[in-house]
């Protein structure tokens, strides 16, 4: 039997499932979940969240790769064989979650060219007298003073709703092929041989994220934001929503629940430590994210004050935050362009290892089950990844990333925690951590069963 690949340093694992960690939901969906619950009031369940299922989970999820030497479906089929197709389940989920984080990285590097000057306008076509759009040089402050009309009409002619999908966008498809490209190239020889370029991905987004930090903490009325995201609103707290959404948050951004930490451990030698591994890799990718938070409700703050309304006017949250309300505020700022085309290269460069952490999951759980070789197995879900993608690249797909983004965070993946958490914890034996983890499945189980009951008196 061919020999398991391994880590060569313990670096390069901490790099790699940090990498997986930290992506587009430190930068993108931290702060606007945060914003939608609350800001500080937010913080209390993202930390409780973090404590009772977070690190409990990584270290259970890291332990059982590390011994089970497999991926999801082939570790779990080890503790029982009627347990394997929580596994699979695990891979359904981050499938689900590549075809459309890919888009969002296809937005960002359409972003990257918008924020450098160059976007579709529209004009008068000489020969019909029709309106169209023309890609022409237009300064960042012209598009983004009206980003969201830029944003939802100029860019993404958004159709009425999720039912019409209207026609592919060309310039979405390119970035979304660039985004699949680089990955293939990327973990073509498999994670454990990414090597230099992991450090790169990791720590260039964190050299943007401390500029980006500073310049938003020196503008004036930073302060504002920033009361609104540390000062807890414990009203907030009674609602059973916002304690889902920590815990979906906490799930989507340690990648638990997809399979992810379990391939990656499976690659660690047997002896290896993980419980300081996964506090590790916790506590820097959370670390992240209340810095992130920094950067995004500092200019929050500075935008609320010119144009003197409060920090919860400023935005809608959602993908307005990054793509509507970011531009709009950089705009306002000297040196526009180049915070503008540092931001987005900061969203791209973060998703890049997530986005691999994603696939590795997804090949191992294929090639552990039939025997498949990496380099047949990975063209052929490059191929499929990017073509399912296309219905997320149509007018329609924004409306498709919300719903499938809402529904897989704030459910597929912590019922497959639960699950997860169970089937180890109860029926494997998990003694250190099994308290901790069962109480974070029974506030879990209370949660959901609380959001369920608030969405049935909706309907009715
Ligand atoms: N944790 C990543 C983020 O916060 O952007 C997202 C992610 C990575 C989801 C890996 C799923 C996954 F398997």
């Amino acid at each position: 039997m061919e020999e398991r690949a391994r880590w060569r340093r313990r670096a390069d694992f901490i790099f790699a499932a940090v990498g997986a960690a930290i992506g587009l939901g430190n930068v993108w969906r931290f702060p606007y979940i945060a914003f939608k619950y609350g800001g500080g009031a937010f913080l209390i369940p993202y930390f409780v969240a973090l404590l009772t299922a977070g690190i409990p989970l990584l270290i259970l999820e890291f332990g059982l790769g590390r011994m089970m030497q497999a991926g999801a479906p082939a570790a779990f089929a080890k503790v029982r064989k009627n347990f394997e197709w929580i596994g699979w389940l695990s891979l359904f989920a981050v499938m689900l979650i590549f075809f459309y984080y890919t888009v969002i990285m296809a937005w960002c590097w359409n972003y990257v060219v918008f924020s450098a000057g160059f976007a579709p306008k529209l004009e008068v076509a000489q020969e019909t007298g029709h309106l169209k759009y023309v890609w022409s040089s237009v300064n960042i402050r012209e598009w983004a003073a009206r980003s969201e009309q830029f944003f939802k009409h100029d860019f993404l002619r958004l159709t009425s709703g999720p039912g019409h999908l209207g026609h592919i966008l060309w310039y979405v498809v390119i970035g979304l092929a660039i985004s699949w490209l680089w990955s293939f190239f990327y973990v073509r020889h498999g994670p454990v041989s990414i090597g230099k370029e992991i450090y790169f991905t990791v720590i260039i987004p964190w050299i943007i994220l401390v500029i980006l930090v500073i310049r938003g903490l020196t503008l004036p009325g930073a302060i504002k934001g920033l009361n609104y995201y540390l000062t807890p609103n414990f009203a907030a707290l009674k609602n059973p929503e916002t304690w889902l959404a920590a815990y979906g948050q906490i799930f989507f951004t340690l990648s638990l629940a997809m399979g992810t930490q379990i391939v990656y451990s499976s690659y660690l030698e047997r002896r290896t430590d993980v419980n300081n591994n996964a506090i590790v890799t916790a506590l820097a990718n959370c670390g992240t994210s209340f810095f992130a938070g920094f950067a995004v409700f500092s200019v929050l703050g500075f935008a609320a004050q010119a144009l003197g309304v409060s920090v919860p006017e400023v935005t809608k949250g959602g993908l307005h935050l990054a793509f509507i309300t970011y531009p709009r505020i950089i705009s306002m700022l000297p040196a526009a362009a180049v915070i503008g085309v540092l931001f987005f290269i900061l969203l791209v460069t973060l998703a890049i290892d997530s986005q691999i952490s994603q696939v590795e999951p997804f090949m191992c759980g294929f090639m552990d089950k039939w025997r498949i070789d990496r380099k047949k197995i990975l063209p052929i879900v490059v191929v499929c990844g990017f073509l399912v993608g296309l219905i997320f690249a149509t007018r329609g797909g924004y409306y498709w990333v919300d719903i499938i983004d809402h529904v897989t965070c704030d459910f597929g993946l912590t019922l497959v925690g639960i699950l997860e958490a169970i089937a180890i914890g109860w029926f494997f034996g998990a003694p250190r951590w099994a308290g901790l983890t069962g109480i974070g499945v029974i506030v879990l189980i209370i949660i959901m069963s609380f959001v369920l009951m608030k969405l049935k008196g909706r309907e009715e």
